[in-house]
C-alpha cells in the first residue's frame, strides 16, 4: 500500500474539504519547523541545547536553551511565507509583528514552542502546540497587529495540533474534521499518515493529575480524586490508574492513544490566575483536538473552546480527555 505523507494528506483535503492553499501551506511550514526542533531537541547534550538561560518569560518562568531556541525556529519558518498575519507565543509577552518587507497572509498562528520543558533535561518526551485562527479583517493592515485580533474563543481555531518529540517524532492534526496521526520517517525526512481515525475511548480508568497540589484544590475536585481513589468498593465502583508525565503534550497523546482524563485545576496558590496552562496556546488547541476526537473539555464550569479570551496570556483550569469522566468531574463543579 502506498504511504500518505502529510503533503498528500494536506492536497487530499483541499480536494474533499476546500482546505484553502494557504493554509495547507502554514501547516507545512509548522511541521517543517517542528522537524527542525525535533533535530535540536534529539541532540541534546551534544549539541549544547541543554539547560537554563538567565532570561524570564511574560509569566516568570526560567526560559530553558530549547524554549528559546524552538520558538525562534517557528518564528524563522512562518514569517516569510505571506501565510500570516501575525504570530503569539508562550515566549513572547507581545503579539509578533510579521517584518514589513514579506507580504502579510490571513492566518494568525498562536504556539507553545516547547512544551513540559522540565523535561527536556532529564530526557523525557517534550513537544510543540500550534493554534490556528484567522486574523479579522483589517486588524493590522495599517500599522501593528494588537493583541485584540488573536482574542477569538477557540471554537473559531481552523486547525490545530502538536508535535511530540518522544521514542518516535509525531504531529498530531485537526483541521476540523477529525484527528489524524503522523509519524516523522527520519530517513525520508517525511511525516507519514500513520494514525488514521483517533477517537478517544467515553469511559477510563485512567486520570492525570500532579496529586502534591491536593492541599490547594477547591472543593469539587477534592472530592472527585478522593473518588477516583477509593477504587472497585468506592462510589465509582472501579479501580484507577494515575500517570502524570509533567509535559501537557505527552499526557494528551497518552490520552489520545488510549483514553484518559487529564486535570490541571486551578488552586489556591494564586488564586487570582484559573489554574496553570494557558488558553491560547496550551487549552484552546488541545481542547480542539480532544473534541474532534470524540472526547470533551471544560474549566469545570463551561466547554474550554466557549472561553472568550480577554488576554494573550490568560491561564485556565483545565479538565480533559474521556468524556464520562469529564462530564462527571464537571457536573460536581455544578453542585
Ligand atoms: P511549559 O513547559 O510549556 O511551561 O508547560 C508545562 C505545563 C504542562 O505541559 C504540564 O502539564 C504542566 O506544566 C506540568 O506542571 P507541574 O510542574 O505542576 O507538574
Ligand atoms: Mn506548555
Ligand atoms: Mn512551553
Amino acid at each position: 500500500m502506498s504511504r500518505v505523507t502529510l503533503s498528500r494528506y494536506l492536497i487530499e483535503q483541499t480536494r474533499s474539504h476546500n482546505t484553502p492553499a494557504d493554509l495547507r501551506f502554514l501547516i507545512e511550514v509548522v511541521a517543517r519547523a517542528c522537524k527542525a526542533i525535533s533535530h535540536q531537541v534529539s541532540k541534546g547534550a551534544l549539541g549544547g541545547v541543554l539547560g537554563s538561560m538567565e532570561t524570564e518569560n511574560v509569566q516568570g518562568e526560567v526560559q530553558k536553551k530549547l524554549d528559546v531556541l524552538s520558538n525562534e525556529i517557528l518564528l524563522e519558518a512562518n514569517e516569510w511565507g505571506g501565510h500570516l498575519a501575525g504570530m503569539a507565543s508562550e515566549e513572547m509577552d507581545n503579539a509578533y509583528q510579521i517584518p514589513g518587507r514579506y507580504p502579510k497572509g490571513a492566518y494568525l498562528l498562536v504556539f507553545d514552542p516547547l512544551d513540559g520543558s522540565s523535561n527536556i533535561d532529564v530526557n523525557v518526551s517534550v513537544g510543540t502546540i500550534f493554534s490556528v485562527l484567522r486574523c479579522p479583517e483589517r486588524n493590522g493592515e495599517n500599522g501593528d497587529l494588537g493583541e485584540d485580533a488573536f482574542l477569538q474563543p477557540g471554537t473559531r481555531q481552523v486547525a490545530a495540533g502538536y508535535a511530540i518529540y518522544g521514542p518516535q517524532t509525531m504531529l498530531m492534526l485537526t483541521l476540523g474534521n477529525g484527528v489524524k496521526g503522523f509519524t516523522l520517517d527520519r530517513e525520508l525526512g517525511s511525516f507519514v499518515l500513520t494514525h488514521d481515525n483517533i477517537k478517544v475511548p467515553e469511559t477510563t480508568q485512567e486520570f492525570a493529575i500532579n496529586m502534591s497540589n491536593q492541599r490547594h484544590w477547591e472543593p469539587p475536585v477534592t472530592r472527585y480524586v478522593e473518588e477516583l481513589l477509593a477504587g472497585k468498593t468506592g462510589p465509582l465502583g472501579k479501580d484507577y490508574n494515575m500517570r502524570w508525565v509533567a509535559a501537557m503534550v505527552a499526557d494528551v497523546h497518552r490520552i489520545l492513544t488510549r483514553g484518559g482524563l487529564f486535570m490541571y485545576p486551578r488552586d489556591s496558590r494564586e488564586p487570582e490566575k484559573p489554574g496553570k496552562l494557558r488558553l491560547m496556546y496550551e487549552a484552546n488547541p488541545m481542547s480542539f483536538i480532544i473534541e474532534q476526537a470524540g472526547g470533551a473539555s471544560t474549566n469545570g464550569v463551561q466547554r474550554i473552546l466557549d472561553i472568550q479570551p480577554t488576554s494573550l496570556h490568560q491561564r485556565v483550569a483545565v479538565f480533559l480527555g474521556s468524556k464520562e469522566e469529564v462530564e462527571r468531574v464537571t457536573a460536581y463543579h455544578q453542585n
